[in-house]
């Protein structure tokens, strides 16, 4: 199964995020100094997809805005001769194809997905949650995309999580086929930690075959009153193999204000520029509290 484009869903209320995405959206947040969204555009392009469609709520474009061009701020930084800043902002600018489809209400991820059905018509595609970063050598959605060529299937991703975590994500349930790789079997959104399946969660990269929209398309509202992509992947799974991969890398979620933390010491330890310093800080208010 082979991809070109990828679904970024960024029309959620980021309730968990407020105040801060009260009046901005939460991918447009910067981790050290870039937005979120960068980071996972970044990701996409380093694993050779170029055309990407974000969903988001109407007439929030902030996070698409960051990849227009801004001629003041190239004139300005020329003259100033800034260059290594110029190309940066450059090259942000070019990076991607992206475009922008909206969700009316914040309907669930399903529904968000179901918005892209036209953009993405009848070809294999990605799911990348902004709220999930990724630190890896090979770029996760790069991971996932080589799994689902081999297989020719639709392929999860997946985190193994502590048992006090396993609430808060659909879980799996499926049979070890090779190193980090599962044949899924079902999944549970959200569930107690007794009545849950495994401990190995979905975390936020996919690769679906179109036929998710039709299916999203039949859905009814599940958990919450929302349209659950996790209902549509069990159906996708009761149609045809379904794979989850347990990506190498560290993830961050940043979507809620612990990860969001973990994210900035994680991604600025990983900066050549300030890592040297920041951990000394770190070191320093660490043995003084
Ligand atoms: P989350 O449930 O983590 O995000 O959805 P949320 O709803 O924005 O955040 P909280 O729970 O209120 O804090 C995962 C991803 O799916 C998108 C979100 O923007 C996020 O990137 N999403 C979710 C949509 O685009 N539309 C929706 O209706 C729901």
């Amino acid at each position: 199964m082979k991809i070109s484009r990828a679904v970024i869903v960024a029309a959620g209320l980021g309730t968990r995020m407020l105040p801060a995405s009260k009046a901005i959206p939460k991918e447009i947040l910067p981790v050290v100094d870039r937005p979120a969204i960068q980071y996972v555009v970044e990701e996409a392009v380093a694993a050779g997809v170029s055309e990407i469609i974000v969903v988001i709520s109407p007439g929030r474009t902030t996070a698409l805005d960051h990849f227009e061009t801004a001629p003041e701020l190239e004139r300005h930084l020329e003259m100033r001769g800034k260059d290594e800043m110029l190309d940066t902002i450059r090259r942000i600018a070019t990076m991607a194809h992206l475009t922008a489809v909206e969700q009316a209400e914040p309907l669930g991820l399903g529904h968000a997905v179901l918005q892209a059905r036209d953009a993405i018509g009848g070809e294999p595609f990605a799911v990348m949650l902004p709220d999930d970063l990724f630190d890896s050598k090979r770029p996760c959605l790069g991971q996932m995309m080589a799994e689902a060529e081999r297989l020719d299937a639709p392929v999860v991703a997946l985190l193994r999580v502590a048992k006090s975590e396993v609430p808060k994500y659909g879980i799996v349930s499926g049979r070890k086929i090779a190193e980090r790789l599962y044949r899924l079997t079902g999944m549970v959104e959200k569930p107690t930690v007794d009545k849950a399946p495994s401990d190995l969660a979905i975390v936020g990269r996919y690769i679906l075959p179109p036929e998710i929209f039709e299916i999203l398309a039949q859905g009814r509202p599940g958990a919450g009153g929302e349209i659950q992509l996790t209902d549509g992947l069990i159906e996708l799974a009761g149609r045809r193999p379904l794979y989850g991969y347990e990506f190498e890398g560290t993830r961050y979620d940043i979507g809620d204000p612990f990860g969001f933390l973990t994210a900035q010491v994680g991604f600025g330890l990983k900066r050549a520029d300030l890592a040297d310093n920041f951990r000394a800080y770190l070191r320093t208010i660490i043995s003084s509290s």
